[in-house]
């Protein structure tokens, strides 16, 4: 295996390396935060990261332009307001490694068509809708090429993501195998382990079930989402569970140890009303979420810094998928000498 030399990522050589792709979706929830994001900004520490935001792959469903330069900034701002640092992580833009694209085209001549359409993904699409477009097909070697081509060790990815993972590592030996030893199996770091966090209505929370909390959210949408929190008919003074209390299953994700036991206590022993509960809900979520939202403004005000420190970061990633891809085309036959 080469021995790679990326100091100009800039991070201590010694760590291990983590790869990870967002695609530019919209608004992002506090079940994207703790579910997701926040352990990207965990995770930077331990590891040589990279996050990028999946452009290329966002184009399979978005065909707009401004929808795409919008979302992408906009995903940046995101991940820098909850505290991915620019100089620990490499956050950068997917098309400004357009090898991915050329070694997808490699991979997709060593893959067989029976094979990807075993994917769920292409099968749940191709369920809902016979006209996918190829890229659709497609998906799982550009992904594949995004992880295989950075050297990444460690993928952290929601588990919905996990087969698309094994692809990229059976993708990485088909490779090795045919031509010679180039590409590391890399690892899922599978994040939905970490936590399933509730909506407001009990289920998982997701935009397609509407009962979100916005990640950056104003005390007014707070408010709004907290008290919209379907409670029973149980009185101030009666007994409740707290275990099955909805109200109850988003404080545990905002009150420290000791506040939900004694949260806990009042609820078993009657003494607390359900408004009283939202009550203190809506100051917690508020304590978490202000600061972010304070924070996503002021960086959201300087567009342009923005801008400049991806295409920065843009130019670090393209001279490593450069190093590498100039490999493969060797490994391959692309060049002649
Ligand atoms: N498919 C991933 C998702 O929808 C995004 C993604 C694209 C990705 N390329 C990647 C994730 C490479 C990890 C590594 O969440």
């Amino acid at each position: 295996m080469s021995t790679n030399k990326q100091n100009s990522i800039g991070v201590d050589s010694g760590k291990h390396r983590l790869l990870s792709g967002v695609k530019p979706t919209g608004q992002p929830h506090i079940g994207n935060y703790f579910g997701a994001m926040k352990q990207f900004v965990d995770l930077q520490n331990d590891y040589k990261s990279s996050i990028f935001i999946a452009d290329l792959h966002a184009l399979t469903s978005v065909q707009s332009k401004e929808e795409l330069r919008e979302a992408t900034l906009n995903v940046a701002i995101d991940y820098l307001a909850i505290g991915l640092d620019s100089k620990k992580t490499l956050i950068f833009k997917q098309s400004d490694t357009p090898q991915v694209t050329e070694l997808a085209w490699i991979f997709s001549c060593l893959t067989t068509m029976p094979y990807l359409m075993r994917a769920h993904t292409f099968k749940d699409a191709e369920a809902k809708n016979k006209d996918i477009n190829v890229g659709v097909f497609e998906y799982p070697l550009l992904m594949a090429a995004d992880i295989l081509l950075n050297d990444a060790d460690v993928v952290p990815v929601g588990l919905d993501q996990a087969q698309h993972l094994e692809i990229a590592r059976d993708t990485a030996r088909v490779f090795n195998r045919m031509f010679e030893e180039t590409f590391k199996e890399p690892k899922a770091l599978i994040l939905e382990n970490v936590k399933i966090v509730p909506g407001t209505d009990g289920q998982k929370m997701s935009k397609s079930y509407n009962n979100t909390i916005p990640l950056f959210a104003t005390d007014e949408e707070i408010k709004k989402a907290v008290m919209s929190i379907p409670t029973d008919s149980r009185g101030v003074n009666d007994a409740k569970d707290p275990e099955t209390d909805k109200v109850f299953a988003l404080h545990k994700l905002f009150s420290d140890k000791n506040s939900l036991m004694e949260l806990g206590e009042k609820y078993r022993k009657g003494g607390i009303g359900y408004k009283e509960s939202k009550e203190i809900l809506i100051k917690s979520v508020s304590m978490c979420v202000a600061p972010l939202r304070e924070k996503r403004a002021k960086i959201a005000q300087d567009r342009q810094g923005v801008t400049d420190m991806l295409e920065e970061a843009g130019k670090r990633a393209y001279a490593h998928a450069e190093e590498k891809m100039k490999e493969v085309r060797e490994k391959v036959g692309l060049t002649l000498e």
